[in-house]
């Protein structure tokens, strides 16, 4: 006859095994989550950007918050991910000045991007409507070069 406390030890063993591969995947995505969040290089508020240092703010970097300049300004959309970040459905704004972009409704340049020269007024009316709108949604941490 076995002894019954082998049985109970082996099954209370098995139990914790499982039991800690259950739990541990989601602790590391946890971990993997806030170290992300506290990773995310913090930006220079009021920093005047040139093309190529707004370009490297396209969400391509998990690492670095999403910008968008418009009409001079730069905009933190890092809460708006989902729209800006890769994938999204205006990623084409992300790290760029999307004025042209948004006064003329097109998710994507064109060959006279970011130039707003030849607009016309219901374009200017349209592109200074998203300004309103992101600068109430969003933080305005800096100024295009
Ligand atoms: C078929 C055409 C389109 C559809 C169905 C569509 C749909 C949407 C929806 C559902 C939202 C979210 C609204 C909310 O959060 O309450 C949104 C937001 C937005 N859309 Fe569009 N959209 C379209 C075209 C465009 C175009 C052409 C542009 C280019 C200027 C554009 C720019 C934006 C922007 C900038 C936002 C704000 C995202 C944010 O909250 O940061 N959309 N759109």
């Amino acid at each position: 006859m076995k002894p019954s406390w082998q049985i109970t030890v082996t099954i209370s063993l098995c139990t914790i095994y499982l039991l800690a591969r259950w739990l541990a995947p989601k602790e590391v995505e946890d971990d993997r989550d806030k170290r992300k969040k506290k990773q995310l290089e913090p930006l220079v508020k009021g920093k005047a950007y040139t093309k190529d240092e707004l370009f490297k703010y396209n969400g391509s970097n998990p690492l670095k918050p999403i910008l968008i300049g418009i009409k001079g300004n730069v905009y933190d959309v890092t809460k708006g991910g989902g729209f800006y970040g890769p994938g999204g459905p205006y990623a084409a704004f992300a790290g760029r000045d999307a004025s042209r972009m948004l006064g003329k409704a097109q998710v994507k340049p064109d060959e006279k991007d970011p130039s707003i020269d030849d607009f016309t007024p219901s374009e200017i009316s349209s592109l200074n409507d998203w300004e309103s709108f992101f600068s109430g949604k969003y933080e305005l941490v800096g100024t295009l070069k």
